[in-house]
């Protein structure tokens, strides 16, 4: 038997109730039934993105969501402020370059967040920008990126929008839209939604909103007003995935039992459980200054084949935690504390990695780790 773990940051672990209501015989989307579920997740996504505006639920990964916010809130021409830290960053280069928008690049060190004054400096120095694109959590890096300093800059300016990818933030940590100012958050349904793949979810701001109307890039599936217009009749433009919906409104209803804040408050806890596990083993983080509590990266010891280490980890221990993107590759391993993940997955994936680090000869003491990230997991149960 080799029993299985995914404490990879996306797609994450379902919750038994979840699947099973997935698993519901399927149901038309042009109907009372569904509307009425559709209706529902739509409201507590709300609650979620901790704003008063609508939150369109689109059938697409992430990256769809992205998009759609560079095409229905920008045309091509508009400068606009990519926050490079990472892969995620450098695609929302790549995606602003495809519509023909002009992207000036932020590059920043990987591990590092970016800086406000470099942002501000920026802005200074290119007063038509339009945008700045930015993601609160850059899953690669596992770096948390200052939103809210720069809403601090781009809420002063009516012709300049903050577009935040949130997909590994949203449900992970504060990230107040309508408080902070932020213009659009996106999301995605497998990551702190516990749901497989296949939503995105995008919330825009009034300022953003009366943006779009003068967007020129071209798009046609990710039309937001059309999908705002349609949501009013608690339905999609075109066929939306129901079994995703219905699980995510039963996912949105389990997060407001819980609480938005204790929910950040449980992620905060396994980050920084994972974080004491980390120096307890004298492994070096990937993000020392500014980590992102969605996921925990960390450098691995000298000599031990990165590579190695995850698939055996995956293959041999049933335990998927993600490896290093890009330049990182082999060399970097990430724990992910995103969604459906507790207290003692969090021990598992900590115990798993230890082992695997000694099997492959890294000289780290096995339980020190794991008895570091005790000591605050424990805080879970003193209340
Ligand atoms: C921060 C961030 N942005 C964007 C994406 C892309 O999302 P998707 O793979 O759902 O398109 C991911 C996925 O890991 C992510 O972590």
């Amino acid at each position: 038997m080799n029993k299985t773990y995914l404490l990879a940051p996306g797609p994450t672990p379902v919750p038994e109730k979840v699947n099973l209501e997935m698993a519901a015989p399927m149901i038309h989307h042009r109907t009372p039934q569904f509307s009425k579920i559709f209706g529902e997740a739509a409201e507590d996504a709300k609650y979620l993105f901790q704003t008063k505006q609508d939150v369109m639920i689109l059938a697409s990964t992430g990256t769809g969501g992205m998009e759609a916010c560079i095409t229905n809130l920008f045309s091509p021409g508009d400068k606009v402020l990519v926050i490079n830290g990472g892969k995620f960053g450098e695609r929302w280069g790549k995606i602003s370059q495809t519509y023909g928008l002009e992207p000036v690049w932020i590059n920043v060190e990987w591990g590092q967040a970016v800086k406000v004054a470099d942002v501000k400096a920026e802005l200074d120095k290119n007063p038509d920008i339009r945008g700045v694109l930015v993601q609160a959590s850059e899953t690669s890096t596992t770096v948390s990126h200052p939103i809210e300093e720069i809403s601090k800059l781009t809420r002063q300016r009516d012709d300049l929008l903050l577009v935040v990818d949130g997909i590994t933030a949203v449900g992970v940590y504060p990230l107040p839209m309508d408080e902070w100012g932020i213009d659009a958050v996106i999301t995605g349904s497998q990551k702190a939604l516990q749901l497989p793949p296949g939503l995105a979810l995008v919330s825009l701001s009034e300022k953003a909103w009366k943006q779009a109307e003068k967007a020129k890039c071209p798009h046609f599936y990710f039309d937001l007003a059309k999908e705002r217009k349609n949501l009013a009749d608690k339905t999609t433009a075109y066929t939306p995935a129901v079994s995703l919906v219905i699980g995510l409104r039963e996912v949105l209803k389990n997060i407001k039992e819980e609480g938005l804040e204790n929910v950040h408050k449980r992620h905060n806890r396994l980050a920084r459980a994972t974080r004491a596990a980390v120096k307890a083993l004298g492994m070096q983080p990937v993000a020392p200054d500014s980590p992102a509590d969605s996921a925990t990266g960390m450098f691995i010891p000298e000599g031990v084949d990165g590579g190695k280490l995850v698939k055996s980890l995956r293959d041999e221990f049933g335990v998927t935690l993600a490896g290093g993107q890009d330049k990182w590759k082999g060399k970097v391993v990430r724990i992910a504390h995103l969604g459906y993940v507790d207290t003692f997955d969090t021990v598992v994936a900590i115990a798993a990695l230890e082992m695997a680090l000694n099997k492959f000869g890294a000289n780290v003491q096995m339980g020190k780790g794991v008895a570091a990230a005790q000591e605050i997991l424990l805080e879970a149960y003193c209340k």
